[in-house]
């Protein structure tokens, strides 16, 4: 059977401070630029949610997209959406809100709740028009 790769895409705003304690203020602001702003400031955040599978015989669909759909929104957009994730979000408390941490954290609450049969293949989360990361759960 083939196999294929099919993706949905999410979006929410959120705000977050890149901040290293053991760092000086100046060392901060070299290292993380204006995401070092000690008052917080917001990214618009465009979440793609990437899943393998056959197509189902009768359906022809990997999994159904609205199902995929509910379970990002749930478990994350809804969750980060207008929220600061330095102070607000349970499961990102302890991290820097970096969008490699953010991948990683997403990937832990996704992959548990898809169907039989169908696997996380790739999150990739884009923090500005010109950054991303990409996360295919390699290392974890
Ligand atoms: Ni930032």
């Amino acid at each position: 059977m083939a196999l294929l790769y099919i993706t949905r895409k999410e979006h929410f705003n959120a705000a977050h401070q890149l901040w290293d304690s053991n760092l000086t203020e100046e060392e901060n602001f070299e290292m993380f630029g204006k995401c070092a702003n000690p008052n917080f400031h917001g990214h618009n955040f465009d979440l793609f949610v990437c899943v393998k599978g056959e197509p189902d015989k009768n359906t022809g669909l990997v999994m159904d997209l609205k199902i995929l759909k509910k379970i990002i929104r749930e478990q994350v957009t809804d969750e980060l959406d207008h929220q600061n994730m330095n102070l607000d979000v349970s499961w990102l408390k302890g991290q820097m809100p970096s969008i490699e941490n953010i991948s990683i954290a997403i990937w832990k609450r996704i992959a548990p709740y898809l169907p039989v049969g169908v696997k996380l293949h790739k999150i990739t989360l884009w923090e500005t028009q010109n950054n991303f990361v990409e996360f295919f759960g390699e290392g974890l």
